[in-house]
């Protein structure tokens, strides 16, 4: 009778246990390789690309969150001068999320030694209210926060880049992130967005700040591994707001198809890069859109006028106002 055994599995470069097993790379490693791979590739994306270089000042967004946090730390590895920035939303969603996330991108930059820039914004006290206390009264998005917080999240980290002298805006999105949001704007055919997806986003007007991903092509459990593995404490939970929001239920959708298929959602991602690339799609949408400089804020705007974030905002704090002189109204 012959018992056959589960071969033990080793990390590629050494006999260590591996602390993920990437299929679509075929490719399984112990924790100081997996560190060392990410870190390798990080940098192979930002020079492939052409992101930025070790001249540039790079502005990194951080959310509290597994990829920004994961992205902050690669950066500074690698010897990159990388600033971080952070938005306090004034979301509480009975967590207390964006002090908790305030709290852990600062748990990490003790971690870190306590010498590194962080720039805080607070919603609250830049326009006025928070952002669930100004999607309450506004009527973009229905109510729900998520159109007018990303809206404020783009024009603060516009602001701040260009304030400070920022080279490149640099954010966490992973290839999950980038796959779903991909995959929403093609089942909807929506050409703007897709002209203009992508890992690197050239500055759209004078004084602002090219805009980079460099870990587009990090599946999420690869970048919650390497956090993990360097020890890196991040706010777990999701947005409270972002419950039912259609990019979830994508991933969703989008990892039964991954199991199936090791490597699919990579594969969808850059083809479709290559594709824009090499036949020139959407090239005639991105060169049809006309900018115009808003007069509020200096920031590129479609209208000639006021940008949609001052305009909206405006409309805000007029309601807001309005309610606090009419209660009962
Ligand atoms: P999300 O839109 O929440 O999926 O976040 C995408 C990326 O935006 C994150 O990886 C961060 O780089 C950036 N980001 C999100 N929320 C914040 C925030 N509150 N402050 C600064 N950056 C943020
Ligand atoms: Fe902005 Fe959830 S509504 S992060
Ligand atoms: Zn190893
Ligand atoms: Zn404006």
């Amino acid at each position: 009778m012959s018992r056959s055994r589960k071969p033990v599995m080793k990390c590629r470069h050494c006999s260590e246990p591996p602390v993920i097993n990437m299929r679509q790379h075929k490719l399984a490693l112990c924790g100081p390789h997996f560190v060392e791979w990410v870190r390798q590739q990080t940098e192979r994306f930002i020079e492939k690309y052409r992101m930025f270089t070790r001249d540039e000042r790079v502005l990194v967004a951080v959310s509290g969150g597994k990829d920004s946090l994961a992205l902050w730390d690669i950066l500074l590895a690698l010897g990159y001068q990388a600033d971080g920035l952070y938005i306090d939303l004034g979301i509480d969603g009975g967590l207390g999320y964006s002090s908790q996330s305030l709290a852990c991108t600062q748990g990490f930059m003790a971690q870190h030694g306590g010498d590194l820039t962080l720039h805080v914004v607070s919603v609250a006290d830049d326009y006025g209210a928070t952002i669930p206390a100004a999607a309450r009264v506004s009527q973009r998005g229905r109510g729900k926060p998520c159109s007018l917080c990303g809206l404020t999240k783009r024009h603060i980290m516009n602001r701040v880049a260009r304030d400070y002298g920022y080279d490149v805006l640099a954010t966490g999105h992973n290839l999950d992130d980038e796959v779903a949001v991909l995959f929403g704007n093609t089942m909807q055919w929506s050409v703007e967005y897709l002209a203009r997806q992508g890992p690197v986003l050239p500055p759209s007007h004078p004084g602002l700040a090219r805009k980079v991903k460099p870990l587009f092509r990090f599946y999420e459990r690869e970048m919650a591994a390497y956090a993990i593995v360097r020890g890196i404490e991040y706010v777990y939970d999701e947005c409270p707001h972002a419950a039912g929001a259609s990019t979830i239920r994508y991933k969703e959708l989008l990892n039964q198809l991954e199991a199936d298929s090791p490597g699919i959602k990579l594969q969808f991602y850059l083809r479709f890069l290559q594709a824009r690339e090499q036949h020139g799609l959407f090239e005639a949408v991105r060169q049809q859109v006309e900018l115009f400089t808003c007069p509020s804020c200096g920031q590129p705007t479609t209208n000639d006028g006021e940008c949609s974030t001052c305009r909206t905002w405006d409309r805000i704090r007029v309601r807001i106002a309005h309610s606090a002189n009419h209660p009962a109204s």
